[in-house]
């Protein structure tokens, strides 16, 4: 007898839709899987055979075949595990093949028949909403299944709990309306700038880099608080809306980064990948291109620390896609968007020991040292800086002035209403901010009055801008001018934005 029942395989931050048939007949016992099962779906069949049985379920002692449709997808991950058992005992005539009907499912068994929580729910609730169908779903993964709204979700806990469902002996106590709006900001304690003493320019550059969606660039010794003040970018980013934070939890969801019990995230992503990180581990990879680093951050900050240590390869990697918001794997014969506008912060140490231009540490580095150091600050990424800031050390006297500076609710307001004038020029073009302005845009909307305009040759001259600098330097005198609130670039909004050039500050010590 065949039974069937519909499930789905992640790819990228999509769910689609597989066929999960299983025909019982006569013969020798055996139980094979096909249709390009990956190798965790192959492991399937010892699972689905000892939950079926630890269950106390009859498992059918004939030939039993499972095929998983279309043939061409390969299908990665432990979800098709209560799938396949379901449609097995269909097709067994244990449960009633009718009663699959209508449903999708997704799960994976643990050996005595416990149905464990499955990566990439979010995903798959879209695709059952969007199907029509019901969605039976590990109870550990109800709370991320309620961010979709609009549709029944089933969930059971174990193998004889899905049975009893099908059989319709169990009142389907999981079909809770989806909770709608997004919840308090999770996260946890966010960091709040208020903590951070002193250093009066690196907060400004965070402030512009919120306001304006710039890169930027930290460069200071030791312990001066680039990791600090990297830390608390997100708190001065406006909220999520809820289109972003259902974005930002799917891909979480299908990263497998949502502890059980979590529903939809709030909190904008910071992420601070290691520079050993693998180009896999950053931009995402594996058969079902599951999401990297770099597609975690998106909608938040992605932040590199020491980003001289990250290799050149994996540095010129990261460019395209941080240009382009988003990242395109090429996976066998797919192509494969995954989602990566993200906010790109860099830290490192001006010179190998961190201690060159500050004022009571002597930097122990030989010249030839710090001149092989510099060369790896010029290239791929730091040439797409908007923003650097040198910071130095504070002395304990200023330290304990931490605490009593704005915070970051302050700081937000004038950031969100910087980016409401930005989305009033922009109209229509969801989520661009002045950092993406194009040459022809920046023409029309930053008009420069005679003094301005020679004040930016002089400095075109001066610091031998790239026309990308240039344009650059542009872009951000914009958004100082937009926290302003005021539409006309004026001279000294164009000197602040001089001020942060990286050709100027990597020139000062
Ligand atoms: N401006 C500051 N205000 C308050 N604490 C600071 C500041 N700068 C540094 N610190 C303290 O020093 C520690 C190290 O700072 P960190 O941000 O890790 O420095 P860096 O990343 O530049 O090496 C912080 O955890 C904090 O306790
Ligand atoms: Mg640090
Ligand atoms: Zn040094």
């Amino acid at each position: 007898m065949l039974a069937r029942v519909r499930s789905a395989s992640l790819v990228g931050v999509e769910a689609v839709p597989v066929g999960v048939e299983v025909d019982v007949s006569p013969g020798l016992p055996c139980f094979d899987i096909v249709g390009l099962p990956g190798a965790a779906v192959r492991e399937s069949r010892d699972r689905v055979r000892a939950a079926v049985r630890n269950a106390g379920l009859p498992f059918p002692l004939q030939r039993v075949t499972v095929n998983l449709a279309p043939a061409g997808l390969k299908k990665e991950g432990a979800l098709f595990d209560l799938p396949i058992a379901l449609a097995l005992l269909a097709a067994a005539g244990v449960i009633p093949a009718a009663a699959l009907e209508g449903r999708l499912v997704a799960g994976e068994l643990s050996l005595d028949g416990a149905v464990r929580p499955v990566r990439g729910i979010v995903a798959v609730a879209l695709l059952a909403r969007a199907e029509g169908a019901a969605l039976v779903l590990p109870e550990a993964n109800l709370e991320e299944g309620e961010v979709v709204e609009g549709l029944t979700l089933e969930p059971v806990a174990t193998l004889s709990g899905a049975v009893e469902l099908v059989r319709g002996r169990r009142e389907a106590s999981g079909q809770r309306r989806a909770r709608p709006g997004p919840g308090a900001r999770n996260g946890g304690e966010e960091a709040d700038l208020a903590e951070v003493a002193g250093q009066a320019a690196g907060k400004r550059a965070l402030e512009i880099a919120a306001a304006g969606g710039h890169s930027l660039l930290l460069i200071g010794p030791p312990g001066a608080g680039k990791t600090m003040l990297a830390r608390r970018l997100p708190s001065l980013l406006p909220p999520l809306d809820r289109e972003e934070a259902l974005t930002v939890t799917r891909i979480h969801s299908v990263a497998g980064m949502l502890p059980p019990g979590t529903g939809l995230l709030t909190a904008r992503p910071f992420r601070a990948p290691h520079h050993s990180i693998s180009l896999a581990g950053l931009l995402g990879g594996g058969a079902g291109a599951c999401p990297g680093e770099l597609s975690l951050a998106h909608g938040g900050v992605l932040f590199l620390d020491e980003f001289t240590e990250f290799p050149p390869h994996v540095r010129e990697a990261l460019r395209q896609p941080l240009e382009e918001g988003k990242l395109v794997l090429c996976r066998a014969a797919v192509r494969v968007t995954l989602p990566a506008r993200a906010l790109l912060v860099l830290a490192c140490n001006p010179c190998p020991c961190g201690y060159a231009g500050d004022d009571r540490v002597a930097c122990g580095c030989r010249p030839d040292e710090v001149a092989r150091y510099r060369r790896r600050f010029s290239g791929p990424l730091l040439d797409r800086i908007d923003l650097a800031v040198r910071l130095n050390r504070l002395s304990a006297a200023e330290l304990m002035e931490a605490g009593k500076g704005e915070g970051s609710a302050l700081v937000r307001d004038r950031v969100e209403r910087a980016r409401a004038r930005q989305a009033s020029r922009l109209a229509g073009e969801e989520g661009r901010t002045n950092a993406c302005l194009r040459p022809e845009e920046l023409r029309r909307w930053v008009t420069l009055a005679p003094a301005t305009r020679r004040l930016l040759e002089r400095a075109v001259d001066h610091y031998r801008l790239s026309a990308r600098g240039y344009y650059r330097t542009l872009r951000v005198a914009r958004t100082i001018a937009d926290l302003a609130g005021e539409e006309g670039v004026r001279p000294e909004h164009a000197a602040e934005a001089l001020e942060y050039r990286v050709e100027r500050v990597m020139g000062r010590w």
